[in-house]
């Protein structure tokens, strides 16, 4: 039977879509060097542990298991570390995937799902982003993105490989308390690190222009995330032509607000402490959802209480 590759698999983002597409009875094969992903999280699905930077070992496995659609998910994922390793992160990037993109057109891959991300658009000067908002990106990091988005557009229309990019906006979250997100790298996570270190958590800036003066994103469950890669899956499989979706809510939360239920769900007491703006950061960045709602039916069901409450539920600190 054919089934869907998921690069990255083993991470906390591609784990949660092995699980959603394993839910749905989609057989998937995962390939994964673990240099951050866990055996562990993907369960039964059949994992091969190697590079994509191995072509050889990536048509193998698109033989083997018949992979007749990719969901690329495997990713160097952080802005600031970006910066400082820019070859590091084409390598990773955009490197592997014309390595994985060579494999997929050779082995009549019909359907590519990338992972992209919001930080394509950089700081853009609008209430919602739609997909044709134009953006230049402010890091490496999404440099990157953007190239993989055109790569993956570029080849469909050479190929007539259909190549869906998502870009996700901020992914916060766990489906289960063994999947959560092991990285202490985003707000709501080092939030965390903070409070059960006994430290106050910090407010990257509290001077820019939104109504209490911190910085606003769009917060997705990882869930959701997950689902709108089923959903892509589905709309390929139905015959459904390539495109860009953005993955978010449609609402924006800022950061006190953000800390403040993080308050409310560990029932910790915070007194935050504000500190100097983080270069880079755009002031409010959220997503209009309307192009994936309407045309792949996907909507988020989960909200800020949901992502910080299953989040914290699995903080390893609870686990013990
Ligand atoms: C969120 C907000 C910080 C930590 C990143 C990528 C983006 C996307 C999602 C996907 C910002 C503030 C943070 C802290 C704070 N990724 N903050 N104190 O930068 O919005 O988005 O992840 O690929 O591309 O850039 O996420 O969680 O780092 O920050 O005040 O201790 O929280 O300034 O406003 P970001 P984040």
């Amino acid at each position: 039977m054919s089934s869907w590759l998921v690069t990255g698999g083993a991470g906390y983002i591609g784990a949660h879509i092995v699980k959603a597409l394993r839910d749905q009875n989609e057989p998937v094969v995962v390939l994964d060097d673990l240099s951050t992903g866990e055996a562990s999280r993907v369960g039964d699905a059949p994992l091969v542990v190697g590079s994509l930077s191995d072509g050889d070992l990536v048509r193998r496995t698109l033989a083997e298991h018949e992979v007749r659609g990719i969901v690329h998910i495997a990713a160097k994922k952080q802005v600031g570390e970006s910066v400082q390793r820019p070859l590091y992160y084409y390598r990773e990037n955009v490197a592997n995937l014309i390595t994985l993109l060579e494999a997929a057109v050779d082995c009549g891959v019909e359907g590519f799902v990338f992972s992209s991300s919001s930080s394509t658009y950089g700081m853009p000067d609008v209430d919602r982003v739609t997909e044709d908002v134009p953006g230049i990106p402010l890091s490496p990091y999404g440099e990157t993105k953007v190239v993989g988005e055109w790569l993956a557009r570029a080849v469909g229309a050479a190929t007539g490989m259909r190549a869906i990019s998502l870009r996700y906006f901020n992914v916060a979250g766990a489906a289960a308390p063994e999947l959560g997100d092991p990285g202490v790298f985003n707000l709501i996570p080092l939030a965390f690190a903070a409070l059960t270190a006994g430290k106050p958590p910090q407010v990257f800036g509290a001077d820019y222009p939104t109504p209490d003066g911190t910085c606003i994103r769009d917060y997705v469950h990882v869930a959701d995330v997950a689902d709108a890669h089923a959903a892509a899956l589905r709309h390929l499989s139905a015959g459904g032509a390539g495109g860009v979706y953005n993955i978010g809510r449609g609402e924006g939360s800022s950061v006190l607000e953000v800390l403040e239920m993080v308050a409310s769900v560990t029932g910790i007491d915070i007194e935050p402490i504000v500190v100097e703006r983080r270069p880079g950061d755009p002031a409010r960045i959220v997503a209009s959802a309307d192009r994936i709602r309407n045309e792949l039916g996907w909507t988020a069901r989960y909200d800020l209480r949901d992502m910080v409450t299953s989040a914290w539920e699995a903080w390893p600190h609870r686990r013990d």
